[in-house]
C-alpha cells in the first residue's frame, strides 16, 4: 500500500505483460480508474482521457522536476516551446525528407531480401527507427548502436524501477548528445545546427533544453516507432486481405496505419499530476498524485468506437487519441505517419506476400508497446 491506498491491479504481473491489451480492456470495463504504486492512477477510458487532455490547468505535465521540453511543461512556459518545434515538422520539410526515408527502407529491406524468414523487430524495425531519427537530425552512424543498447536498457530500468540505473543512463545519453552537439560547428546545416542556433524568449536555448528537445526526438521516439513498424507488419501479416487489398490500393495506407495503431496502440502511457483534489468515478483522489492515462485502452473504448477491436474501411478516426489531443498533441506526427508510409509502400511493392512465422509474435513488456519479437514468412518479388 502507498499513499494509504490498496492498489486495484499489478501492471508488471505475468497476465497483464503476457497479453498487455486485453488486461487494459479489461481494466477499463471493470475498474476504469485504478490505483497502483508503479503507475498511481491509471485511466483507461475515451472520456476520462480527452478530460485530463483538456484541462492542463488541473492536470499538468511538470511530473518531473527534471527539464523536458515541451513535453513536461504546462503553459505558459509550455507555448514558445512547442511554437519553436513544431516548424520542423512542416510539411515543405517532410517532402524534402522523403527521398531520405525512402532510401534508408530501401537499405534495410535489401538486406533482409531473399531471406524467406525474417525477425522483423531485431532486422528491420528497430533499425529502420535509429538511421530515420538519426538522418533528421545529421548524427553520425556510431549514435545507432549507442541509440539502440540504451533503449533497451532504459526500458528495463523502467520495468525494475531502478531510479539508480535511470539516472545513470540519463546521464550517459545526456553525455552521448553533448559530444554530437560539441562536434557540430554553430553554422551546421542541418536540424541539429538550426536547433543549436534557435531562440526562445528573445535569448538562446540553455544547453539542457536543447539536450531534451534532441533526447525526446531520439530516445523518446525511437521506441514508438520501432513498435509501430512492428505492430503493422504483424498485423498485415495475420490479415491476408487487407495486406493485399494495401498492396493493389497503397493510395489508402494512410488511413489503414493509423487504423490499425488506433487498435494495437504502440505507446503505452504519458504522466500528468493533479494540482488538485478530483473524483474520477466515484474515487477521490487528492492532489499531487500520478495519473497515468493508458492510451490503448482509450484507443479500444466501444463507448467510443463502435466494434473497436475491428479494423474498418470506414471508421472515423477524428475521436482516435493515437497522437493524442490537446495542446500536447504531437507535433511529430507527419513525421511519424511519413515513415511508417514509406517503410509499408517500399515493404508491400517488394514481397508477393507476408505471413506469420511459425513462432508467434512476443509482446513488448511495459513501458515499450507493440512486439519484441515479430518472426514473418516472406515471398519476395
Ligand atoms: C507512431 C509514432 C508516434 C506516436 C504514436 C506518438 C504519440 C504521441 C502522443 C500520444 C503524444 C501526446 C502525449 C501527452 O499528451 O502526454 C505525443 C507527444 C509528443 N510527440 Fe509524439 N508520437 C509519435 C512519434 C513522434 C515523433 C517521430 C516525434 C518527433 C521526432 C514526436 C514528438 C513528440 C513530442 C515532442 C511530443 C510532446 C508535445 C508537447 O508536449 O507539446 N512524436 N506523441
Amino acid at each position: 500500500m502507498r499513499n494509504g491506498v490498496s492498489p486495484d491491479w499489478d501492471p508488471r504481473s505475468e497476465t497483464v505483460q503476457r497479453d498487455p491489451l486485453s488486461a487494459y480492456d479489461r481494466m477499463r470495463e471493470v475498474s476504469p480508474v485504478a490505483y497502483s504504486a508503479f503507475l498511481g492512477w491509471s485511466l483507461f477510458r475515451h472520456a476520462d482521457v480527452l478530460r485530463v487532455l483538456h484541462d492542463p490547468a488541473t492536470f499538468s505535465n511538470e511530473v518531473s522536476r527534471h527539464v523536458s521540453v515541451p513535453n513536461g511543461m504546462d503553459p505558459p512556459r509550455h507555448t514558445p516551446f512547442r511554437q519553436l518545434i513544431e516548424p520542423y515538422f512542416s510539411a515543405s520539410r517532410l517532402t524534402a525528407f522523403e527521398p531520405v526515408c525512402r532510401g534508408i527502407a530501401d537499405e534495410l529491406l535489401a538486406s533482409v531480401r531473399g531471406a524467406g524468414i525474417v525477425e522483423w523487430m531485431d532486422q528491420v524495425a528497430m533499425h529502420f527507427a535509429v538511421r530515420v531519427q538519426c538522418a533528421l537530425l545529421n548524427w553520425p552512424p556510431s549514435m545507432h548502436e549507442a541509440l539502440r543498447t540504451w533503449m533497451g536498457a532504459n526500458h528495463a530500468a523502467v520495468f525494475a524501477e531502478d531510479r539508480e540505473q535511470l539516472a545513470h543512463l540519463a546521464r550517459e545519453f545526456v553525455e552521448a548528445i553533448h559530444s554530437v552537439i560539441h562536434n557540430r560547428s554553430a553554422a551546421a546545416d542541418d536540424i541539429t545546427g538550426e536547433l543549436i542556433r534557435e531562440q526562445v524568449r528573445g535569448r538562446p536555448l540553455h544547453e539542457r533544453e536543447l539536450v531534451s528537445i534532441l533526447r525526446n526526438w531520439t530516445a523518446g521516439e525511437v521506441g514508438t516507432i520501432s513498435a509501430s513498424v512492428g505492430i503493422l507488419i504483424r498485423y498485415l501479416a495475420a490479415f491476408p486481405k487487407i495486406q493485399q487489398r494495401l498492396r493493389s490500393e497503397p493510395q489508402r495506407l494512410p488511413y489503414a496505419i493509423d487504423e490499425i495503431l488506433r487498435i494495437e496502440g504502440p505507446l503505452v502511457s504519458n504522466r500528468r499530476v493533479n494540482t488538485q483534489p478530483v473524483e474520477l468515478h466515484g474515487r477521490q483522489i487528492e492532489a499531487g498524485q500520478r495519473i497515468t492515462i493508458i492510451w490503448p485502452a482509450a484507443n479500444r473504448d466501444g463507448r467510443v468506437f463502435d466494434q473497436p477491436t475491428r479494423f474498418r474501411w470506414d471508421r472515423d478516426q477524428s475521436q482516435s487519441l493515437l497522437y493524442g489531443s490537446g495542446i500536447h498533441v504531437c507535433p511529430g506526427a507527419p513525421l511519424a505517419r511519413l515513415e511508417l508510409r514509406v517503410l509499408m509502400e517500399q515493404l508491400l511493392a517488394s514481397t508477393d506476400w507476408v505471413e506469420p512465422g511459425t513462432d508467434a509474435a512476443r509482446p513488448a513488456t511495459y513501458p515499450a508497446g507493440g512486439y519484441v519479437r515479430v518472426p514473418l514468412c516472406v515471398k519476395w518479388r
